[in-house]
């Protein structure tokens, strides 16, 4: 490894949203040693091809975490996607890093961690009073939605002809998974010291759910109609359809958080870092629809 450079860890690397910061870090910065943390070594092997160093690292094996984070001086902790479990999980990569001496660790966390009503942020909230209380130096990288979230409902309004919401007329502030990615490696790279930081990231435009229905009517040439539901009703329809349960809670509620405001964000944290307007929504349904 280059002498003089930070080492960057990145665990959850072989993740939707890990292996873009990999990639990224190896295609911006081949002089920064890159280790990708990953609970398998099969499903990492594309990473090991493009130069990074591949280490075992399993969140639920808190015995192997500390000596799998040897050397490592900037640790990239993107939060587990096993809900109800994560507190622990998380838990256990801090102390770990606090033992293997790691100076700093970003931590992927959600919009307004501290105040929202999002589904799912309780796990987020506890994450950051672990990491205050094992005291390792932090930076907290506060995302709101990924586009991509809706994608699935944009493509089944668009075969259907109705987007269901609870939503209302809430703004949400998407932004593709790159664009959260390309921040990620701007503060894993920056020479500012990011210890004590907080970025609120969410996306330079907003959106309605009735956006969302008249730009796929728009891209597809097929008319798709906004459905405003209530809360309980809206839930009901997905289980219907054979969303499972606990899935279905998990989307209701998420969209109750916005019809709350709680994915709206207009401080462009986002857009600054990565020094260009995050990606519209209406581009990453182009490119995902199908006719
Ligand atoms: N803001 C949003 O809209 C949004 C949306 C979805 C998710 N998220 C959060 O952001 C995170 C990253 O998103 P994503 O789209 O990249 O999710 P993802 O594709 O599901 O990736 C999650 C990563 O976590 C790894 N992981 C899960 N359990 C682990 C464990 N016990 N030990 C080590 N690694 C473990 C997975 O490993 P494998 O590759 O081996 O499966 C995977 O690499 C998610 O985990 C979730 O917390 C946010």
């Amino acid at each position: 490894m280059a002498a003089g450079q930070a080492v960057i860890g990145v665990s959850g690397a072989t993740g939707q949203l890990g292996e873009i910061i990999v990639r990224t870090l190896r295609a911006q910065y081949p002089d920064i040693p890159v280790v990708a943390l990953v609970r398998d070594l099969a499903k990492g092997a594309p990473l090991a091809a493009l130069g990074a160093e591949l280490r075992h690292f399993d969140y639920d094996e808190p015995g192997t975490l500390a000596p799998a984070l040897a050397g490592i001086d900037k640790l990239l902790l993107i939060s587990g996607n096993a809900v109800g479990e994560r507190e622990r999980q998380h838990r256990a990569v801090i102390e770990a890093a606090k033992e293997a001496g790691v100076g700093l660790i970003a931590y992927t966390s959600v919009l307004r961690a501290s105040e929202t009503s999002l589904p799912i942020a309780a796990e987020h909230k506890a994450t950051e009073a672990i990491l205050k209380e094992v005291g390792v130096p932090h930076v907290l990288l506060r995302h709101g939605w990924y586009c991509e979230n809706y994608l699935f409902r944009i493509q089944a309004a668009v075969d259907h002809g109705t987007l269901p919401t609870c939503a209302g007329d809430g703004l949400i502030s998407a932004a593709p998974r790159a664009d959260f990615a390309q921040a990620a490696v701007a503060i894993l790279t920056s020479r500012e010291d990011q210890a004590g930081k907080v970025y609120e990231l969410a996306g330079s435009t907003s959106f309605t759910f009735a956006d969302l229905a008249a730009e796929a009517t728009r891209l597809s040439g097929r008319p798709v109609t906004c459905v405003q539901l209530s809360k309980p009703a809206f839930e009901a329809a997905l289980v219907e359809i054979g969303t499972p349960p606990f899935v279905a809670a998990l989307i209701a509620k998420s969209d109750m958080g916005a019809c709350d405001g709680g994915l709206f964000d207009e401080s462009r944290t986002l857009e600054k870092l990565i020094g260009r307007p995050t990606t519209p929504m209406s581009e990453v349904m182009a490119r995902a629809l199908r006719p």
